[in-house]
């Protein structure tokens, strides 16, 4: 979760199922489902030892599953391994990234694993306070988890409301639109300065970041067997 509301991964799950603008559902019903679906008891049986189907055994199979989830084959992977060399405008962009973006969106993982404002001017109707919501400390107004930018050419759209549709978009605010607040982060206070090619050739590095392997991998996707709908 942006604001740091979540600590465990087993907990994670809950919220998405549960919340009313995600999946909206109830942990009851879940079970239920799960229950009465043809394949779930036997597999909950080969896993745990009975087929019994509990929240708790639900929640840990979705984190053991999530665990699961490791990206590490990109063209910036590669480029680590020494199997490929990047592009001029990559190895350029590359450069620009570890002077402006680095100290917060830090490799290999993208993120310092902290909270930042990167000055994004609040949302008058969302009301979005961040962290803030979490710790009520006036330092947290607007601080949001710094987020991995693995893969981030398919995670769109970008930040935590959603607010922009490109990377180009994405940039923009970095150039330009950062707003200034009493929180905003010390190094964004001047903004970085980047033309239009310093724009091309960072776009061309986040693009290293995608993983395709990762993405088609057949074990992530749902598998089509498995569904089932239940008639009432
Ligand atoms: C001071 C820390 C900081 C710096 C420096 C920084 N970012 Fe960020 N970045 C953040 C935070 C925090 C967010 C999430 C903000 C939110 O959603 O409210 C974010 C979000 C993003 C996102 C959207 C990610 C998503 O999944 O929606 C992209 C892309 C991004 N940053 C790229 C960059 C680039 C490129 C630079 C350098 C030009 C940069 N950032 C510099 C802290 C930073």
């Amino acid at each position: 979760m942006w604001d740091g509301a979540i600590h465990h991964l087993d907990l994670q799950a809950l919220a998405p199922l549960t919340h009313h603008a995600e999946m909206d559902s109830h942990l009851d019903s879940l079970i239920f489902k799960l229950r009465h679906h043809p394949k779930y008891p036997s597999l909950f049986e080969s896993v745990y030892g009975s087929s019994d189907i509990s929240g708790e055994r639900i929640l840990k199979s979705l984190s053991a599953f999530m665990l699961t989830l490791i990206s590490s084959d990109s063209k910036y992977d590669q480029m680590l391994r020494g199997e490929v060399n990047f592009s001029d405008p990559e190895k350029k962009g590359y450069h620009k990234f570890k002077q402006h973006c680095a100290s917060c969106h830090t490799e290999p993982l993208f993120t310092n694993h902290s909270f930042a404002n990167n000055g994004l001017p609040p949302d008058v109707l969302l009301q979005d306070s961040g962290r803030y919501k979490i710790t009520h400390q006036p330092l947290d107004a607007f601080l949001f988890k710094v987020p991995t930018l693995r893969n981030i050419a398919w995670s769109y759209p970008y930040m935590h409301d959603g607010r922009f549709k490109r990377l180009k978009d994405v940039m923009k605010h970095y150039r330009q639109g950062i707003a200034h607040s009493a929180t905003l982060d010390p190094i964004l206070q001047t903004p970085p300065v980047l033309n239009d090619s310093d724009q091309v050739e960072l776009i061309a590095f986040l693009h290293t970041l995608s993983d395709s392997n990762f993405i088609r991998n057949t074990q992530y996707h749902y598998p089509k067997d498995f569904f089932f709908k239940l008639i009432f």
